[in-house]
């Protein structure tokens, strides 16, 4: 069974909710404990995604990239990257429009939700409103017989974190995630940017397979051969394996969020695939425009 085999892989988690509920902060107070579990005196980089690695062993890949849009602009474009969305709800302000999106964002791309609600350093917070509400909403909590887990933290204090981490961690033990390891890499970009010197970067996870050091790569309508791969911490890796967030150097042009990584042979067969997908890319462009034109002329003729 040379290059099938499955291994359990961490989760890949996303927070949403509504503004201001403490979506920054909760990452924030995340990524510090994240820090001081890696050791590496700082996270000097930006990286759309860090990797909270726990004493038992286990770790958990958050994904930095929040926005109830960006998560839908991924999930269109077919990056079902995210195994767990974490709802933040303020134990003061409970559930809110936004709260609601999430839910349905989180329902519609079949993605379990654990809860955490937050800001309970506050006088005001009454997280067993807060439950009833998102109970009314449908939610089946666990308090109340379901399977949504709730946790109260407070990203402000840093209390409820570890309790937040276990609860996604026995989440995805339920989940039963796993990945195949060996064989080429299916990934995707969750960021990109242009950096001066070192030219585009994209923050990728690998879904499946192993991502290599000088492979020949076509990400969405980009191609290029890999010339380094660092991991959260900006140390250089030679592969990138399921659910491990990286930053992949050596693209031609800047890739988007969403968009998928696919190993090809050669750099002729790069080019050759990178140029057919800008093709349908343009198209399908012209036709939205022409679409779009066509439904205005509607529109002023009625
Ligand atoms: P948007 O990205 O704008 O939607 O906001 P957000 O959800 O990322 O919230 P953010 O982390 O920016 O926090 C909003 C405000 O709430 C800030 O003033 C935070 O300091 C405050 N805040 C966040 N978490 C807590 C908390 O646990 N307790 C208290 N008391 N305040 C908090
Ligand atoms: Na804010
Ligand atoms: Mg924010």
């Amino acid at each position: 069974s040379e290059g099938k085999e499955i291994l359990p892989r961490p989760p890949v988690v996303t927070v949403m909710g509504h503004v201001d509920h403490g979506k920054t902060s909760l990452l924030d107070s995340l990524r510090q404990t994240s820090v001081a579990a890696n050791e590496a005196g700082g996270i000097t980089q930006h990286l759309g995604a860090f990797v909270v690695s726990m004493q038992s062993g286990a770790s958990i890949t958050f994904l930095d990239t929040p926005g109830h849009a960006a998560f839908s602009a991924m999930r269109a474009r077919g990056a079902a990257v995210t195994d767990i969305v974490v709802l933040v709800v303020a134990a003061d302000d409970g559930v809110m429009p936004q709260t609601l999106e999430a839910i349905s964002h989180a329902k519609a791309a079949n993605v379990p939700i654990v809860v955490a609600v937050n800001k309970c350093d506050k006088p005001a917070a009454n997280s067993e409103r807060v439950k009833l509400q998102l109970a009314s909403e449908g939610l089946l909590l666990e308090d109340m017989g379901g399977d949504i887990q709730v946790v109260e933290v407070s990203a402000l204090k840093k209390t409820g974190l570890d309790n937040l981490e276990e609860a996604l961690l026995l989440q995805a033990e339920v989940m039963n995630l796993k990945a195949r390891v060996d064989g080429p890499a299916q990934a995707y970009v969750v960021e990109a940017r242009l950096h001066k010197g070192r030219g585009p970067l994209a923050t990728a996870i690998v879904k499946a397979g192993t991502l290599v050091c000088g492979q020949h790569v076509v990400v969405g309508s980009e191609w290029g051969r890999i010339r380094a791969i660092r991991d959260v911490v900006g140390n250089l890796a030679e592969r990138a394996t399921p659910a491990m967030p990286v930053e992949i150097e050596g693209l031609k042009g800047l890739p988007m969020a969403g968009d998928d990584i696919i190993v090809v042979q050669s750099e002729e067969r790069a080019r050759m695939l990178s140029a057919g997908r800008k093709k349908k890319f343009e198209r399908d462009r012209l036709l939205k425009i022409s679409n779009g034109r066509a439904e205005e002329l509607e529109q002023s003729e009625e």
